[in-house]
């Protein structure tokens, strides 16, 4: 399978096996801590034989791989991402499991009205501001009416109190989304473009989630595996946009980073951003 070029310039991120491994990590940690510990965050949301389920921007399947552990067989579970280099092998991923190359921002015609639910998670470094209302009204149309839709997206104006290796280190990574075009802040946004869209019954909720070594178990994994393991992974496309002066800066940055949490963890906080297509739009 070959990747959707026009769209792959844009991504702030390595999609090699280090990444492949911190998404597999992180989606364990932000089950616990942004999906209470569950798959579907809406406990309204009834996933039965014939439903069917997209994981838009699926990246390693791994949403779609363990929510397959909990719904029946005859659940279509679909995925989609601009890139095949994060899939799992076919042969090893099960049979109601189907993943294809398309971008959130233009779906497949024939799949309008089609999904009871939408997952879309973690697309702050891959989606340009331009595209996020487009990707919003992609998962509209093809939700069935009554479907629902449930973002997952870090929310970077937390901790509003930053310690300065932290707030350096913001202001870095919101230039360098500047320079690219994305929407650093598109978790403040969301709600507001799910509304314009024609959603109802939008819930925004601010989920914590712990970053260092003071912060036990979770903090270290925080740090390494979850939102801010990413960081590290995003050092050759800010040092190619000349938003870091070089390699070595930023590595020193983040060693300072790595200080403050181990002195002092913090709580990044991510947001679950989910609501209703109407039954009548
Ligand atoms: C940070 S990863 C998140 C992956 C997955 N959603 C998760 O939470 O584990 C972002 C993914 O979005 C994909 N991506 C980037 N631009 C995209 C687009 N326009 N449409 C669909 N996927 C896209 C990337 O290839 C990558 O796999």
């Amino acid at each position: 399978m070959a990747a959707l070029d026009a769209t792959l310039a844009n991504y702030l991120l390595t999609r090699d096996s280090a990444e492949k491994e911190r998404l597999d990590g992180q989606h364990i940690y932000l089950k616990k801590f942004a999906y209470d510990d569950r798959l579907v965050y809406d406990r309204n949301v009834e996933l039965k034989a014939g439903s069917s389920v997209l994981d838009s921007g699926t990246g390693t399947v791994a949403w779609l791989l363990d929510l397959a552990k909990e719904v029946p067989e005859d659940v279509e579970l679909i995925g989609v991402d601009v890139s095949p280099n994060n899939f799992p092998d076919a042969a090893n991923a099960p049979k109601n499991i189907h993943l294809s190359l398309a971008s959130a921002t233009n779906l497949p015609k024939e799949w309008s009205n089609k999904f009871d639910l939408v997952n879309q998670r973690f697309m702050l470094s891959a989606l340009l501001a331009a595209e996020w209302p487009q990707a919003v009204s992609e998962i509209f149309r093809v939700l069935k009416p009554g479907g629902r839709i449930q973002l997952c997206e870090l929310d970077p104006r937390y901790p509003l109190e930053k310690p300065p290796a932290l707030e350096r280190h913001s202001e870095i990574l919101l230039q360098g989304a500047n320079k690219r075009g994305l929407l650093r802040y598109c978790a403040k946004e969301l709600p507001g473009m799910l509304r314009n869209a024609g959603f109802v019954d939008v819930v925004d909720d601010a989920k914590p989630c712990p970053v260092g070594k003071a912060l036990g178990e979770w903090g270290v994994r925080g740090a390494t595996g979850g939102p801010a393991g990413a960081w590290w992974n995003m050092k050759d496309a800010l040092v190619e946009q000349g938003t870091i002066g070089s390699a070595k800066e930023y590595e020193d940055l983040l060693e300072e980073l790595v200080k403050e949490w181990d002195e002092k963890g913090i709580y990044l906080v991510t947001r679950m951003i989910c609501a209703t297509k109407p039954l009548e739009s």
